[in-house]
């Protein structure tokens, strides 16, 4: 039987942001490529429909930055979908930088923009992205299957996945993990494969904190249009805008710093403390009594980075997402690049004719240094986020990335911000690449200003003598 005639039995496990695109992209393929096999796909969540409950506290961040890797992947399966699913959300096209307070007692903030041509990364409610999704999944027929948690899986001929619903197993021809950093998916792949894993948590944890709509005509008590960051450089805060007039805002620091702040003998008083030295604008943003008790009461949460090696078991089983390469939030690229993901995977799929075990191995050979390559570069936009915003001569270099890549066209320059979240048609791995390069020129360029500055003295100094 040709794979045209029947369809394909496909199980995601998590909907999850990512699962739910990888089940809408798969649902979709045969109406975009003639060529693709009908895939009927099962979506397993083991959390309840988040559709059906009241808000419930959640314990990751409220709102999430879409960027162009993002959006890529969304108008690649549907261009109409994309527009329903990301209608609404609030463009930031710079950080609004929250100095600290100067000698007056003025808190100054300053605006630097994050494109070269007016580009942005857009806010959106993380709960309400998740909900449209799964509104999307019900009108193309997806079956989302809640309730229902991955215990255990057999690998045979096809893959078997059980739940804890105890009813039979399920048999599918293949399945894709995409149930987020602690993924039971991966675990239980590992049995069957030769998987190298590595896990680091880092030593920051985060803690939410909520800035309420402003009273007044306007209801955004600060610029919307900004992702605001307080740099305090072993600690900062930052907030983003939701639409109905508040800001998610989110502590980050230490967690041995943290430790006297949620649960010390003077915690409220520590608290206070340390806004008021560091963020006196955020207590008046905040409230007083709402920051204290935030801080008794949000959990806290911590911030870990996993990757692995492959990703797939043959034609049977890949991980996408978060399952496959957990990375710290400080490049707003997690989720990006999860979707980005699904659309490379479809990619190769197609590419192979749809033949799912080259489309895996190739998956796991070529995606590799992509994802290790983005993994990186979140962990050091912490140090960018937190202190060098606010250091004149990183300041003055990104100047000089602005004017190069001006002149001389994007062909030949890019600042690395606008590759990683406007130009997802670089892959991470060549943006490393490329801003190594732009890096060595750089170098050159400033060693050749203040050599050359250094020869003319002297040259200038052997002139006078020699007169
Ligand atoms: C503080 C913070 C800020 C962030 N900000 C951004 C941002 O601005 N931009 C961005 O792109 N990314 C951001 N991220 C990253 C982003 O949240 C993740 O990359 C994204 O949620 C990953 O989606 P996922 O579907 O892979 O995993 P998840 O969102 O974790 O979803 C996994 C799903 O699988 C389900 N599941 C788990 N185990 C099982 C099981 N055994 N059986 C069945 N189902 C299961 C879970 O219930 C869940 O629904 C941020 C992360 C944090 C922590
Ligand atoms: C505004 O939206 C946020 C995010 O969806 C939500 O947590 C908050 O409760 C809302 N606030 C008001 C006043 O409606």
């Amino acid at each position: 039987m040709s794979l045209e005639s029947q369809p394909q039995r496909v199980a995601i496990v998590g909907a999850g942001l990512v699962g739910c695109l990888a089940a809408l992209a798969l649902a979709n393929a045969d109406k975009t490529n003639p060529a693709a096999p009908a895939y009927e796909v099962t979506l397993f969540e083991m959390r309840p429909d988040p559709r059906l409950q009241k808000a419930s506290g959640q314990l990751r961040s409220i709102n999430l930055a879409v960027s162009d890797r993002g959006i890529r992947a969304l108008n690649a399966i549907d261009p109409q979908m994309a527009r329903r699913v990301l209608a609404g959300m609030i463009p930031m096209y710079g950080r609004m930088i929250h100095h600290k307070q100067d000698s007056h007692g003025e808190c100054r903030q300053e605006s630097q923009q994050y494109g070269l041509y007016g580009e942005g990364i857009n806010s959106i409610d993380r709960g309400v992205l998740n909900n449209k999704l799964l509104d999307e999944l019900d009108a193309v027929g997806v079956q989302a299957l809640f309730h229902h948690k991955l215990t255990s899986m057999g690998m045979g001929e096809k893959p078997t996945l059980f739940f804890n619903d105890e009813t039979a197993p399920h048999e599918f021809d293949f399945i894709l993990g995409c149930d987020g950093a602690f993924s039971a998916t991966r675990f239980h792949l590992q049995k069957h494969m030769r998987m190298n894993f590595a896990q680091e948590y880092i030593s920051k944890m985060y803690l939410e904190l909520y800035i309420p709509p402003a009273v007044g005509a306007d209801k955004f008590s600060i610029d919307k249009n900004h992702l605001h960051i307080w740099p305090r450089k072993d600690f900062m805060l930052i907030a983003l805008a939701n639409t109905n007039g508040s800001f998610t805002s989110t502590f980050f620091g230490d967690w041995d710093m943290s430790d006297h702040l949620v649960e010390g003998p003077d915690a409220s008083r520590d608290v206070l403390e340390l806004f008021e030295r560091n963020f006196p604008d955020a207590i008046d943003l905040i409230g007083r009594d709402a920051l204290v008790r935030a801080f008794a009461t949000n959990p806290r949460g911590a911030l870990v980075c996993t990757s692995c090696k492959p990703y797939n078991l043959a034609g049977k089983a890949l991980i996408l997402g978060d399952a496959a390469h957990s990375m710290v939030p400080f490049y707003g690229q997690g989720m990006n690049c999860g979707w980005e993901d699904v659309r490379v995977m479809m990619e190769l799929l197609e590419e192979s004719g749809f033949d799912t075990h080259k489309a895996f191995d190739k998956y796991s050979e070529t995606r590799h240094e992509d994802l290790l390559a983005i993994c990186d570069l979140a962990i050091n936009n912490y140090r960018e986020m937190a202190s060098k915003v606010v250091d004149p001569l990183y300041l003055l270099r990104k100047k000089i990335d602005g004017w190069l890549s001006r002149a001389l066209g994007e062909r030949f320059w890019i600042p690395l911000y606008t590759m990683v979240s406007f130009r997802g048609d670089i892959p991470y791995a060549q943006v490393v690449k490329r801003e190594a390069r732009q890096q060595r020129i750089l170098r050159r360029l400033v060693n050749g200003i203040v050599g050359g500055g250094f020869f003319a003295a002297v040259g200038c100094w052997w002139l006078q003598r020699k007169r």
